[in-house]
């Protein structure tokens, strides 16, 4: 009798229990996970989500910034998605974008805290960093970005100078097809080399492309597989191994180099002569040394300037790659501006940033390919710093925000063809056309911080090119327009041939 009880006891230990543990534990996570996903009140529409995973599944992430047209169709402008723990909402159409980053600007200054970029910068710098310390730091890059009167020579001065290398370069290939992405990122990225350290870098310097491959590499993490599930779930993630491991390794190299280069700045810095954003950044840490309110320290300066690489770089040299692109595509649109180009500028000088206004065809061509091409189709994350209210919702201070560009610079309602490569969107009897929803740098407190600086660096490396070379495709294959989903919208890889013009 007693031996039955005990192994009755000791089966349903084994069995029953164990079974009945586990569904109530089931039952547990999954009424755990609900109550922790319900909506806040009056929060915009989610479309139905599963435990969990929330709407992970009804994403396209080869398109990540498109394929929500039906969540569009049915709930309108403003809705929300749940990708695992994390709820956002999406918000679409020039109106609406307009209404929440500029008319509210305040509200929704905010950059959300995300696990992978926290792990890796913190809160320091331009592009993560919040409240007191963004205005601080935001105010005195962009002064000094300005007022780039440092040292010797000006910013228009050392963006020509890159442009002559360039396109040595780019003769050296003698008509033959190549691919222009390494020599133009190279390029670009030793202009934000020749505002931070002072000087640019000799192509086949063995250190400046060791910093770039470690760039590009944990830029192309942050995007994989591990990453993302590092950002829904870090506390599992941070336990195993994976790529988000590899990210955080490849950061820590870049900021060595970037403190080395700092020390080097210390040790033959002259305050009275800066040469470089770092320079005038270590008078700035000087100038407020014993203030408790002072953002200026050595993390936001490393940070800062680990920023500017980061925000500077991808994105101008994808939009020249775009550029180049549509001028083999569109040979007639190319033929057109350099028309421009030797009507106004002629063969014996570099273009000026001054020829510009004289320029309306080019200047509009230049727009139309940053329309079209929407190299951050989502824009770059925002969180609300206070309640507020948005097309009749209530969003609670710390709702993230994407404001989708994508949605904006195809709006039906702002752009006569949306869809087609027309320069004509910003021409006017001839005359440039401003257009308000072209808002590729986004708008409002948080505006990108570069866009002088990328519109200068766009305008003359476009007209440069274009004034020495004719770009044609390679005989009997036209490239593809197909986008890579990476950090930013960028071309695939392909050849092209840069003719000398005389
Ligand atoms: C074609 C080139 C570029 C495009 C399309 C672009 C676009 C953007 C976008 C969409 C944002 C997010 C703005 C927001 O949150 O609303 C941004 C932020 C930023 N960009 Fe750019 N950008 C470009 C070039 C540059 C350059 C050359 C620099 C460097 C000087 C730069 C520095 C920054 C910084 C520091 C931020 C963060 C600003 C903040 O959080 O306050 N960008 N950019
Ligand atoms: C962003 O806008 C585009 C164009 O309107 C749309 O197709 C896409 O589904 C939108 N993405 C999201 C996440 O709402
Ligand atoms: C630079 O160019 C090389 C090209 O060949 C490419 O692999 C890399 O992704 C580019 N990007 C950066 C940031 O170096
Ligand atoms: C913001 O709203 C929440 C409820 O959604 C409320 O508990 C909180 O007190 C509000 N905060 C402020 C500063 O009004």
């Amino acid at each position: 009798m007693e031996l039955q009880l005990s192994s009755a006891v000791t089966f349903f230990l084994q069995n029953v229990t164990v079974r009945s543990f586990l569904i109530f534990l089931a039952v547990f996570c999954l009424t755990a996970d609900y109550v922790k996903k319900r909506l806040p009140r009056n929060f915009p529409p989610r479309p139905f989500c599963l435990p969990l995973l929330g709407n992970i599944l009804q994403m396209d992430f080869s398109q990540p910034h498109a394929g929500m047209q039906k969540f569009i169709d049915r709930y309108g402008n403003i809705f929300c998605l749940q990708l695992g723990n994390i709820l956002f909402v999406v918000l679409n159409g020039f109106e609406l974008v307009k209404e929440a980053l500029v008319h509210q600007g305040e509200a929704f200054a905010g950059r959300p805290v995300i696990p992978l970029f926290y792990d890796s910068f913190k809160e320091f710098g331009l592009v993560q960093s919040n409240g007191h310390t963004w205005k601080q730091q935001r105010r005195f890059a962009l002064s000094t970005l300005r007022n780039f009167g440092l040292g010797k020579k000006s910013l228009e001065e050392r963006i020509q100078e890159e442009i002559r290398y360039l396109i040595d370069a780019i003769e050296e290939e003698k008509g033959q097809p190549f691919d222009p992405h390494y020599k133009i990122n190279i390029s670009v990225s030793n202009i934000i080399c020749s505002i931070t350290f002072g000087d640019r870098f000799e192509y086949h310097d063995s250190q400046f492309q060791e910093l770039l491959k470690l760039f590009d590499e944990s830029l192309r993490l942050e995007i994989s597989l591990a990453s993302q599930l590092y950002n829904a779930f870090p506390n599992i993630l941070r336990y195993l191994p994976g790529a988000h491991k590899k990210v955080f390794s490849n950061w820590k190299k870049v900021k060595c180099f970037l403190r080395k280069m700092i020390a080097k700045h210390r040790e033959d810095w002259n305050p009275s002569e800066p040469r470089d954003f770092i320079d005038s950044y270590l008078t700035e840490i000087e100038k407020f040394a014993g203030d408790a309110d002072s953002s200026f320290n050595e993390d936001n300066l490393l940070q800062s300037t680990l920023d500017l690489f980061v925000a500077g770089t991808e994105t101008t040299s994808t939009t020249l790659r775009w550029a180049l692109l549509y001028m083999v595509i569109k040979p007639e649109v190319q033929e057109q501006v350099q028309a421009e180009i030797d009507r106004v500028i002629g063969v014996s000088r570099q273009p000026l940033t001054a020829d510009r206004t004289d320029m309306p065809y080019t200047n509009a061509v230049i727009h139309e390919i940053q329309r079209i091409s929407n190299i951050i189709p989502l824009n770059v994350p925002r969180v609300t710093v206070c309640n507020t209210t948005l097309a009749g919702f209530d969003l609670p201070k710390g709702t993230f925000v994407f404001p989708n560009l994508t949605s904006v610079l195809f709006d039906k309602k702002e752009w006569e063809t949306p869809h087609e490569f027309n320069p004509q969107h910003f021409l006017e009897k001839d005359q440039f056309r401003k257009r308000d929803a072209f808002l590729p740098f986004s708008t409002g407190k948080r505006v990108c911080l570069g866009e002088q600086l990328a519109k200068t660096e766009l305008f003359l490396f476009f007209t440069a090119l274009l004034q020495k070379f004719k770009f044609q495709a390679l005989k009997n294959k036209k490239p593809s327009l197909q986008a890579r989903v990476g950090v930013t919208l960028s071309p695939l890889p392909y050849q092209i041939c840069a003719v000398p013009r005389y």
